[in-house]
């Protein structure tokens, strides 16, 4: 007899709406759980503006060791008015995604059946694969002769082969289970170096997996996506490049609200983190208006990375039907619909 499938998942609200629409996403996962056999351990971790304001630490050592030991993480938001910029982004959520090498950033973008989208993106149905290690992200750089009249400051972009080549290698991988077309978004007109980096490892992985490979400048991509999105399906792209286009694309498909992401480490050599693309949007903490549809999509990829496929698909096609529906208009009233449909499926 098969014994019960189980997850350790650590719970990281953090802040703002984060609590709110992760509670929501949670008590999904458990009620998906008792219809498709499985069940959820929740670790619950206070990390956020709460526990640096409190402690003067934004990543302790022992929290980011119990981290590693789960089998995924289940992440709302960071940020309040009460930190200053970057002290969470760069000191939690950058950190995270190198400590456990999450490489891949993973965030779908499709026009749902019943979203209303003002500006454009009918026929949008694609994924962006974005870069999460390396680039403009990766911390290089530094301010000289601060406050005088030529103060410097640098940003340098670092792309590595192996990094540029494992993370190509995923999109193709998931392009090949798709429509096999894959565009990569790059610059490189200008960005000559890193672009003829990517394009170089770009083509090597296309002819050996036999995908087809598109290419699209960053400018012109912003452009297509609003003017002509069924010409995408999976993208891949470098790692700001691929925060500023899913911005884009989640305009283009309802808002921040709906939009799911994954930081994934595919080789499943340590947890992957799960989080809407919203911030914790301090303005409507607590009024009960959050969407937490975002985080139940990103629920829903964190079942799909741990092999419940069925309950991940559960927890999309029913963020569909209450979509179809004419959505909810409360964080309660999203809860209360989903968990119906949920229970409605079969
Ligand atoms: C995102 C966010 C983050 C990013 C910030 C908060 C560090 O904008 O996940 O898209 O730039 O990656
Ligand atoms: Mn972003």
């Amino acid at each position: 007899m098969d014994s019960e499938r189980s997850y350790t998942v650590a719970h990281l609200p953090g802040d703002g709406i984060g609590p709110e629409v992760t509670a929501v996403a949670r008590d999904l996962v458990d009620q998906a759980g008792r219809k498709h056999g499985f069940t959820v351990g929740w670790s619950d971790c206070p990390l956020g503006s709460g526990y640096y304001l409190r402690t003067g630490e934004v990543l302790p050592g022992e929290i980011l060791a119990d981290l590693r030991k789960a089998d995924a993480v289940l992440l709302g938001a960071v940020g309040s008015p009460g930190v200053p910029p970057g002290v969470l982004e760069r000191g939690l959520l950058l950190r995270l995604r190198f400590e456990l090498d999450l490489y891949v950033n993973l965030r779908p973008a499709r026009l749902r059946p019943g979203v209303a989208s003002p500006y454009g993106g009918s026929g949008l149905n694609a994924v962006v694969i974005r870069e999460n290690t390396e680039g403009l992200y990766a911390g290089a750089g530094g301010i000289v002769h601060k406050g005088k009249a030529f103060e410097t400051a640098t940003e340098e972009s670092l792309n590595t082969r192996a990094g540029v080549e494992r993370c190509v290698r995923y999109a193709a991988a998931l392009a090949a289970r798709r429509s096999g077309r894959l565009t990569l978004v790059h610059k490189t007109n200008v960005l000559v170096n890193a672009g003829s980096l990517w394009m170089r490892v770009a083509e090597e992985v296309a002819a050996e997996t036999g995908v087809q490979l598109d290419y699209a400048h960053v400018d012109a991509a912003c452009l297509y996506l609003v003017s002509d999105p069924a010409r995408f399906d999976v993208i891949v792209t470098d790692n700001l490049f691929g925060d500023i286009l899913t911005d884009l694309a989640a305009a283009l498909t309802g808002g921040l609200g709906l939009s799911a992401s994954g930081n994934l480490n595919p080789d499943k050599s340590g947890p992957s983190i799960f989080e809407p693309v919203h911030g914790s949007a301090p303005d409507i903490a607590g009024t009960g208006q959050a969407n937490p549809a975002g985080a139940v999509l990103s629920a829903s990829l964190m079942l799909d990375h741990l092999g419940e496929t069925m309950a991940a698909a559960d927890l999309d096609s029913a963020v569909d039907t209450v979509l179809a529906e004419g959505g909810a208009t409360s964080t309660g009233a999203w809860a209360a619909a989903l968990s119906a449909e949920l229970s409605r499926a079969r």
